[in-house]
Order: C-alpha cells, then sequence, then structure tokens
C-alpha cells in the first residue's frame, strides 16, 4: 500500500478498476434472488419475523415432504374472462423454494385462452410448451414486439422486467410451463394494475394516459373490479 501511495495516480486507477471489477463479478445483481448460505433454508411461512425472504424451519423439523411439491400437477381452473388459469409453484405455495432463487409455474390455457399483458419484475422466464401452440409475445423497452408460434416441446425465453403475453392459438388446450430465477416470482398483470387496483388509480390519471372519456374508463374498470 505505501509503495501504490507514494506513486502517481495509474496505480490507484488500476487498484480501483480491479476492486470494482471483483465487487461487479460478485455482486448479487448479476443473477436474481441472494445466494444461499447453507444447504437448506425450508421457509416457515407462518413466522412472525420479517426477512427479504421467509425464515428457516427448524432442521429438526425438515423432512423428505419439504423436497417435492405437487402444485404443479393439478390443471387449473380456465373457467374466466381470459380462459386461462396461472399456478404458482413459487415460496409461498412451495417452502422448500427459500432461498434457492428458482421457482415456476404452469399455465393452462382452454381454447382461445390468453394471459394477457404482464411482467415478472423480480426474474427472467424460461418456458418450455408441453401442450399446445402458443403465441408468445414480449415488448422491448423500445417498444418493439417480439413475437414467435411456440409449439408444443420448444422454449421460450422472457428477458427480466420486460411485459409479454401467451396467447393459445390451437385448437385445443394448451399448457406452458416455466421456470423463473426468482424464488417468490410474481406476475403484475397490466389491466389489472391500471384498471383493477386498490384503491383505483382515478379516473382523470387514465383518460389522459389513453386519452378518452370517461366512460370508457369506467367500462374498463367494471371489468376488473372484484
Ligand atoms: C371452475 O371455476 C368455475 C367458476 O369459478 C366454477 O363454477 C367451477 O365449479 C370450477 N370448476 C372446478 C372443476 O373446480
Amino acid at each position: 500500500m505505501a509503495t501504490l501511495l507514494n506513486n502517481a495516480s495509474a496505480p490507484y486507477f488500476f487498484l480501483i478498476l480491479s476492486f470494482t471489477t471483483i465487487i461487479l463479478s460478485f455482486s448479487p445483481s448479476h443473477s436474481s434472488d441472494p445466494d444461499p448460505l447453507q444447504d437448506f433454508c425450508v421457509a416457515d411461512l407462518n413466522s412472525a419475523i420479517l426477512v427479504n425472504g421467509f425464515p428457516c424451519k427448524p432442521a429438526s423439523k425438515v423432512n423428505s415432504k419439504d423436497f417435492i411439491s405437487y402444485v404443479l400437477a393439478k390443471e387449473g381452473n380456465t373457467s374466466n374472462v381470459f380462459r386461462s388459469a396461472i399456478t404458482n409453484a413459487n415460496v409461498q405455495a412451495f417452502p422448500g423454494l427459500n432461498t434457492q432463487g428458482i421457482s415456476m409455474n404452469r399455465v393452462d390455457f382452454a381454447p382461445g385462452g390468453i394471459f394477457p399483458p404482464h411482467s415478472h419484475p423480480r426474474s427472467t422466464e424460461a418456458g418450455v410448451v408441453i401442450i399446445g401452440e402458443v403465441l408468445v409475445g414480449l415488448v422491448s423497452s423500445s417498444n418493439v414486439l417480439y413475437s414467435n408460434v411456440v409449439k408444443a416441446g420448444e422454449m421460450f425465453v422472457i428477458p427480466r422486467g420486460l411485459v409479454h403475453f401467451i396467447l393459445n392459438k390451437g385448437h385445443g388446450k394448451a399448457l406452458t410451463i416455466s421456470a423463473f430465477n426468482s424464488q417468490g416470482q410474481v406476475s403484475s398483470v397490466v389491466p389489472n394494475i391500471l384498471f383493477g387496483s386498490k384503491p383505483t388509480i382515478p379516473n382523470e390519471v387514465l383518460t389522459k394516459t389513453f386519452q378518452v372519456s370517461e366512460s370508457v374508463i369506467k367500462s374498463i374498470k367494471s371489468k376488473f373490479a372484484s
């Protein structure tokens, strides 16, 4: 250190550069959720302690059943306006995922069903079509639409945070299974966020945003009120 301090500024520059490189290469922002510090930390969903994630069940109470989940085995009920059903296998549904930085979901589609525009704020999505064929579209932050018809056995990827949709294009049912690099993956569904929030976004914000009359906004809001 002493020699470095006595020299000109060039060594400082390299010192700072190498520290920056080290910090960047270890930064958790390069992946998604932070890395675990132990073999497992099966979530105690009932704990009153609040941390970034969930506290662990005592290891003495952990058993084989903590490492298996049946949530994705069941077909979702698509009897709804979108004719689709999202089943999440995230940490809330599968506590064994706690601290592991991954989760999954399944989306069932009746014929013509849609998973409306949405984003996953904390995770990239890697999906595979299991049954049928779907139109998968995503829009970049430069407003460019990228879309593909994806068939059974084929994969798609949705970069983290980008708005995307999935539409069943086949004649029968469709099923997709996706993996996420976040244990607590959730979907921010655009129409529900804009028109179904609680409390609701003031009509003035929405009429000015979409440049339509208040009656149009009220009509759309009535479809998302729950
Ligand atoms: C599916 O959901 C609809 C509407 O909520 C309901 O009427 C129906 O009983 C459900 N079907 C099954 C099999 O749970």
